[in-house]
This record gives C-alpha cells, structure tokens and sequence, in this order.
C-alpha cells in the first residue's frame, strides 16, 4: 500500500471560492479518491493562506480584525468546497501554531546554515498610511510610453516592466498620496546557492510536466537571484525571529508561509488523529512523511496553478533541502479555466463563484465536466457552457443513468427487484471488467478525459446491447420472461461496473447508486463481483437534465454578485504577488465603466490624408488625419503587422481625440484609431461609410 500526501494551492483568505479555485480543487479530489479506490493510503490537505497586506487591509476596511475576517472566510471558503464534494482530510489556515513553529524552525536552519542574508531596499513609502506598498498598491504613468494609471510592475499599454521606483507621479492606490522613497533592512533567501541541487531536482522526469521543465531552464539560464522574504510592519504574519534588538520588527512574507502551511496542515491532522482507532481515519506519522531519509517511504505531490509554478518548483524545494526536510515527489500544474473562451469577466456574469453555482446547478456538472477536459497537460481549460450543457446531458443522463432507469424498472415490476442467477452476456461484462484497467492508469496519470471516454465507451456498449434486444418488446412476448430478467441483469451489472469507474468524479450520485443497487461499496475491486440472484432497491432519477434555463439564471446572479461584492481598491486588489495575478486566483477586476466615464471618450470621423512607415519601428504605422480642425493630428497606431500603408489612405476612420498626447521614440501621438480584433493576430481598422462627415462625433 503506497502512503501519499497531497495537496492543492493554497486559497488566499480575502476572497469568495470561484469555479478557478474548483478546477484545482476538484482535479485534486477526482485524483485522490480515484488512488484511494485503488486501495492506497492517501491523505488530502489543504488550508486558507491567511496572511499579507491586503488581508491585513481588507481587515481594517471591514472595522474588524484580521482574525476575525479570516476565520469568516474559512468558513465560507470549507463551506463551498464541500458543497462541491471535496474531500479534504484537513482543511486549516496558515495563521496556525504549528504553522508559527515550522516557519521559524525553517528559517532558523536555512539562517544556520548561512542561506540567509540581508540587503537595504529602496521602496516607495505611503506617508499617510505607514505603509510600504507593494507594486499592485502603487500606479503613475509609464516611464516608457507616459501612459497614466499604471501598476508599479509593468505597464499594460506598452508591456514595458519596470521598478514601480520608475513610475512617473506615483500615486498610492491606498490613499491617494505620492509616496516617499525608504530604505529599509529586508531579508534574503539565498536561492541561487541551490542552483546545482535544483537543477538536478528537476531533471527526474517524473517530477514535473515537460513544460513546466522547460520553463525552468528558461529561468536558470536567465539566472536565479536571492528572494525577499521579509516585509516591514504593520503587516500580518509572523515575526521572524531572532532580528537584532532595538531593530523594527520584520514579517514574513506571506510566500514564505504559505507552502510551510502544507505541512502545518498534515501536523494538525497528525494530531487530531492520535489513538485513532478508526481505519478510516488511521494515524499519521509525521516524520513518514516530512524527514528527508523518508522520502521513498510515502509519496507527495502538490496540484498547483501554473502561475505558481516559480514557488513550488523552486523557492518551495530549496526551502525543504536546506532545512533537511523531504522535497515534492512531483509538483503537478494545470492551467487557468476559461469561460465561454474568454477570461472569467464580472460584467459578462462569467465569474462564477461557487456558490451562486451550487444554488442553480448540481455541483457534480462541474465534476463530471472537469473531468471531461482534464489532462496531465498545463492547459488552459475552456468551460464553454452550450458544451457543458450538451455533454451532462447526453453523456451523464442519456448514456449512464439511461442504462439503469431503463432496466430497472423490469426488474422491480416483474420480478420483485431480484436479478437472474446467471449472466447471459459474460465476455460483454468481462469487456467492460477488462477496461477497468485502462481506467484506472488513466485516473493515475491524470488524464480524466481519457478516463471519461473510455467510461463513454462503455455506457455505448451497454446502451447498444440493451437496443438490440430490446427488453421492451420482448416483455409483451410470450415466453420471454427470463431473457428480460437476463438482459436486465447484465444492464445493471454493467451499470454498477460504470459506477466504480465514476465514483471518484461522481460520488454522490454514486453513492445513490449503491443503495439502489443494494451494495455496501463500490471499491474499484468489486467491479470484479457480478451481481446475480441479488436483490436490487427502488431506482430513483440519479440526475436531472440542465435546463438552459438554470444556467442563464446562474449567469444572471453571477452579474448580480458584482453588485453585492465590495469593489473598492482594496478589495480587488487582492494581492501583493505579481506572479498570481492570473483568472484562478481572485483578481478579476470589475469591468464596468461608468457612462460619464465613456462619455468623456471623444470619437472622431476622421480622414486619413497620409500613412507611412516609421523607421526603426517594427510594429508601427504613422498616420496624418484630418478630423475636421484647422490643423490634422499625428497618430501612430501598432497595426504595421496587417495594412500596408496605402491601404489605407483616403479611408475615413474613427480616432479618440481627446486622448492626452503621448510621447513616443518617433514623436507624438495626438490620437488612437479603432480597430477591432487581437492585436497579435488580426486586427482590422475599423472604417465609416463615406456620408459620415469628416470631423463628427460619434453619438
Ligand atoms: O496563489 C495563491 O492563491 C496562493 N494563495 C497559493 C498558495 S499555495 C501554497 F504555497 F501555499
Ligand atoms: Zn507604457
């Protein structure tokens, strides 16, 4: 019996669970309980990441304490999640004791062992708030292109990154201020003294995805610098310890914590289940699964978004080898979930929190969903919902259940719900037996969409053996008893076959199944045990068609949910982590507009007397337009890629014109013109019929 911990990301604690979380989460849970119907020994845990800045903030704008609002979350957040079926063995938060003494004990050895240094930092300082700001808390404009409101890491006009140092006219998204420049004491995690263990870590093919491995040889030989982990008071964490006397205190930076909060979550466990007595719940032993000389004793393996792959394949394993602790077994990363193929939006009502889902459609649509589209790949994953809503349909209610609610009837009707004593299709079943191992190698590799068409498969086969004899007619023939009770029999044994294979996707509706099938397990061994001469129970409906309706209404309280989330800069600035800045972790902004916002955008007709090349400028076209002043206006658009100059000359276009000039390499631009499509690929300016006049606002 193998023993395996696992573990998904970690949710922030200043935010609702969306379906970005649940894709994690459910890919984690179909994992474990498909390797724990395998007979294995797996323990799941997870927890809140409870600390940082902005819950810090989030706290103070609420008038309570960061205690306070992170155990209300902790709440709402296991809620959800069990709504959705998942089976943590320990949900905890990384504000914990055990979490304290591991961060400490950690920091203490990587200190010890010369791992840590400190460095002075030059960052900017909110005045008003006492506050050092991080870069998603600090805007200006652009030091290359002058564009205004930019974050202080990169700029999302021109792409340029810089330090958020650089911004012209900072300004603090907390106050308002123009922050000061401050020096202060940080602390070093000497990450580029692992370069030789990590990259003889990641080299084990079975440690990361191919991609994942790639990337990491981008990022060696870009070069590996020391990490910041350290943050400057107020902030809440945890105190590192042993700072010089005298000296202001210093945090942790929630990164530092965050991973340790796995193991911290497993201790708790260990705890809890001291003298357990139940085999359901055995005791764990922590040192199994944490010393390094155990680390081929038990298994571990983190399920994590692939814009924290930098924290888990790098920071998260140098951290463990140089305090002595194990290192991941595997790190398995997935990519970001879409909606009807865009990135999860407000507005569009596509950004879905758990529980407005669960209150309009059952949370195993999702499941069995998920578990359609999941491979072992890092991939994006599109949740279209025509698809989604096709598929539970017609693969769930129309192949699966269809199966028993067909022959059950018959059963229960003619003979008493007892099925026949003998199996009249045994290479049928035997088949269907057989796949099970194709089925379980694909659960273990996660590829659940392979999982899921071989389980299609079989439902097929079934669905087509039951057509052709149709037990239907057969029952209003003479003499045909038997054979009823035969086909039956066999279609019901295929279906409970199918309920192994779909229990770790699909655990309530098979829990359904069992007690309709009168069975006290369906462990993935007892597909192996036909059912004959066996009394089987009254079938109820195991699942519902989805109604178009469902999920319009889903998506219309989703757009409702916008209204009732807090929208101030604290609250969607959720984090101080510009790597998470991604779909699955809560940092959807708030789309709308204001009208008086678009109103104060004036669009122009214009005419285009000239466009040309720029020199020295691979992706521009400069372009003089009249629009109807005494003199025309010059504008360069990012459009080199798709028009050749002349295409375009004599066209009448539209031109935002009251766009504050921007300064540019080649000179200025007093103007932008419309276009439409992506600008990586295609994009077409957008052009007016010639009756609208030259110089006209757009109304
Ligand atoms: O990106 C995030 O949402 C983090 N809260 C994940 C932390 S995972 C682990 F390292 F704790
Ligand atoms: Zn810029």
């Amino acid at each position: 019996m193998r023993q395996i911990l696992v573990t998904s990301a970690l949710p922030y604690a200043n935010g609702n669970i969306h379906l970005g979380h649940l894709l994690e989460h459910i890919q984690t849970d179909i994992w474990v309980r498909a390797m724990k119907a395998q007979g294995h020994q797996v323990t799941y845990v997870c927890a809140d990441d409870a600390h940082g800045t902005s819950i810090m903030l989030k706290a103070q704008e609420k008038g309570i304490t960061p205690q306070q609002l992170i155990s209300e979350v902790k709440s709402s957040h296991q809620a959800d999640f069990a709504k959705f079926l998942i089976s943590y063995d320990n949900y905890h938060t990384t504000h914990s004791e055990e979490n304290k003494e591991f961060s400490e004990l950690i920091y203490r050895r990587l200190s010890a062992e010369g791992h840590i240094s400190t460095k002075d930092v030059e960052q900017l300082f909110d005045p008003e708030k006492s506050l050092f700001l991080a870069d998603r808390f600090v805007k200006g404009e652009c030091p290359e292109c002058s564009a205004k409101d930019q974050y202080g890491d990169n700029c999302e006009v021109c792409g340029t990154t810089y330090n958020a140092t650089e911004l012209i006219n900072p300004y603090s998204t907390l106050s308002g201020a123009t922050p000061v420049l401050k020096t202060s004491k940080h602390y070093f995690f000497n990450l580029p003294e692992f370069e030789d263990f990590l990259k003889q870590w990641t080299k084990d093919k079975d440690r990361l995805q191919s991609s994942v491995s790639n990337k990491l040889q981008e990022w060696f030989e870009s070069g590996l610098a020391s990490w910041d982990i350290s943050r400057d008071g107020p902030y809440f964490g945890f105190k590192i310890p042993d700072t010089p006397e005298g000296e202001p205190d210093k945090y942790f930076y929630v990164w530092l914590d965050a991973p340790i909060g796995y193991m911290a979550s497993f201790k708790n466990l260990c705890k809890q289940r001291q003298g357990s007595t139940d085999p359901l719940k055995p005791e764990l032993n922590f040192d199994d699964y944490w010393l390094e000389q155990n680390q081929h004793k038990t298994e571990l393996y983190h399920f994590i978004g692939k814009d924290i792959v930098y924290f888990h394949a790098l920071f998260w394993p140098a951290m463990l080898a140089g305090a002595e602790y194990r290192t991941p077994t595997s790190v398995f990363a997935h990519g970001f979930l879409m909606v009807n193929g865009e990135k999860m939006s407000k507005s569009r009502g596509t950004f879905i929190q758990a529980e407005t889902f669960a209150k309009h459609l059952h949370p195993e649509y999702l499941r069995y969903y998920f578990a359609t589209k999941l491979s072992d790949k890092v991939e994006d994953m599109n949740l279209d919902f025509a698809d989604f809503m096709q598929k539970v349909n017609s693969d769930m209610v129309g192949k699966v259940v269809n199966i028993a609610s067909r022959s059950a009837g018959f059963i229960a009707k003619k003979y008493d719900g007892m099925l026949s004593e003998t199996c009249a299709e045994p290479e049928l079943v035997n088949d269907i037996v057989r796949t099970g191992e194709e089925i379980a190698t694909a659960y273990e590799n996660r590829e659940f969409s392979r999982a899921m068409r071989l389980i299609m498969q079989c439902a097929d086969k079934a669905n087509e053996y039951i057509d052709s004899k149709k037990p239907w007619s057969m029952a209003k023939e003479e003499g045909k008893e038997q054979e009823v009770q035969q086909v039956c029999t066999v279609a019901i044994n295929i279906f409970r076959q199918l309920m192994v294979y779909l229990a770790p996707v699909l655990p309530e509706l098979t829990d359904n199944a069992k007690a309709f099938l009168n069975l006290d397990n369906l462990s993935f061994a007892s597909r192996h045990d036909l059912l004959l001469g066996h009394q089987i129970n009254k079938f109820k409906p195991l699942m519902q068609r989805i109604e178009q309706s469902q999920i319009d209404a889903m998506i219309e309280d989703s757009k409702q949910d916008l209204e009732t989330t807090p929208t101030s800069s604290v609250a969607t600035v959720t984090n101080d982590i510009k790597s998470s800045s991604n779909n699955t972790h809560d940092t959807a902004a708030n789309d709308y507009i204001e009208f008086d916002d678009f109103a104060k955008v004036e669009m122009t007709v214009a005419l285009v007397l000239n466009c040309k090349y720029v020199e020295g400028a691979d992706k521009l076209l400069q372009f003089t337009l009249d629009i109807g002043k005494v003199q025309p206006i010059n504008v360069f658009s990012g459009i080199r890629k798709f028009y050749q100059p002349d295409q375009l000359v004599n066209k009448k276009v539209i031109c935002v014109t009251n766009l504050a000039p921007r300064k540019m390499k080649f000179g200025i631009s007093e103007g932008m013109i419309l276009s439409s499509g992506d600008p990586k690929t295609s994009l077409v300016v957008v052009t007016v019929p010639d009756d609208c006049k030259v110089g006209d606002k757009l109304a």
